[in-house]
């Protein structure tokens, strides 16, 4: 490249040599804070870097909640309201749904082929997830090969990278396996993806515990302003301050790993050091961090509405995202028949 191209910001962007991430989320509905500091954020900040695909993990949805596939569909459109709401830009990233690419399932019966069981069976995300989920019936073929599944979706995209969260990185490991058996057996097709980790906050619930949908203590991106108010105020703080005169512990508060994410450092400073003199209150101090947390929504709440009153552009978004992540599978898929031999020019009738 010439120099001048160099200094050119425009140009000095190779888009070949950009690095391609995928990830995926199963549509549970509207967002919640676990879900935006826990990955939706870190996603908005890949796109301004690589060549992102993000999507809808329906068919993943679908190995645990097969008694219900009626809910699906709502959830999918709320989901892909928040992405767009919280700044995914279809402009930077493919933003699509699984089951709108048929390929990903035929990629996942080739892989099926290839994998052997007992690297299923001891998945521990496998085993950890049966025995959150007893009161289901998950002794299933789906829900046993849902990471087939999953490395279909990766490298599908020939994803580099693939953000996660811990408890799927026994999932990319497996997708590392299965890539480099299928470029073992037949030959070599697939990158080997990595897991990128992030720091993720360590957030709980209003209640103290993880903040999650089936748990009933989550606060939604979608939430009013009274509502975020009041489930602010009900969050646990520091259990060992019982009363107003009692010294706190920052450290040892739930909600101040919110307000870490939402305070400038100046005001945070601030709150630790009245909160460890008992200056400050528990009460007024959540009132800070709720309208901290107002102040960052209101643009995320503001993209939210007008998405709800045009769902017709976030089909839009579905549908180009859709049409680009097709084209992208189909080739693969040639290449993956190929591969294997099985590109017979078959007639169909
Ligand atoms: N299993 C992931 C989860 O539950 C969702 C998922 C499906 C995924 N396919 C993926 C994540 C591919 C990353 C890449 O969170």
């Amino acid at each position: 490249m010439a120099l001048e191209d160099k200094l050119d910001p425009e140009k000095s962007v190779d888009k070949s040599a950009k690095k391609r991430i995928l990830s995926g989320m199963r549509p549970t509905g509207r967002m919640h804070l676990g879900n935006y500091y826990g990955a939706l954020y870190n996603w908005l900040r890949l796109q301004e870097e690589y060549l992102c695909h993000y999507f809808v993990a329906d068919w993943h949805a679908l190995t645990t909640e097969y008694e219900t596939p009626q809910e699906i569909g709502g959830y999918i459109q709320e989901m892909v309201i928040d992405w767009l709401a919280v700044g995914l830009d279809p402009e930077k990233s493919t933003i699509f749904v699984q089951s709108a690419i048929p390929e990903h399932a035929e990629l996942y019966l080739i892989f099926g082929m290839l994998t052997p069981v007992p690297w299923l069976e001891r998945n521990p995300t496998y085993k950890d997830q049966l025995q959150e989920l007893a009161h289901k019936d998950l002794a299933t073929y789906g829900f046993l090969g849902y990471p087939v599944l999953q490395a279909a979706d990766i490298l599908m995209y020939k994803a580099d990278g693939v953000p996660v969260g811990v408890d799927q990185v026994p999932h990319v490991e497996m997708t590392r396996e299965i890539a480099r058996r299928f470029n073992h057996l037949y030959r070599p097709l697939f990158p080997e993806p990595e897991a990128l980790l992030t720091e993720i906050p360590k957030l709980t619930g209003t209640d103290g515990r993880k903040m999650s949908k089936s748990y009933g203590n989550c606060i939604y991106l979608s939430d009013s302003p009274q509502v975020i108010q009041q489930k602010v105020r009900q969050m646990v703080t520091d259990v060992g301050r019982p009363f107003r005169k009692d010294p706190g512990e920052p450290d040892r508060c739930l909600a101040f790993p919110f307000h870490r994410l939402n305070l400038p450092l100046e005001k945070l400073q601030e709150i630790i050091t009245s909160c460890r003199a008992a200056a400050l209150g528990c009460v007024d101090c959540k009132k800070l961090l709720a309208e901290a947390l107002l102040q960052n929504l209101a643009p995320i709440q503001e993209r939210r509405r007008y998405y709800e009153a045009h769902p017709q552009e976030v089909q839009e978004v579905l549908h180009q995202g859709n049409r680009k992540a097709r084209e992208a599978a189909k080739n693969t898929m040639a290449e993956v028949r190929e591969a294997i031999r099985f590109n017979l020019e078959v007639q169909l009738p």
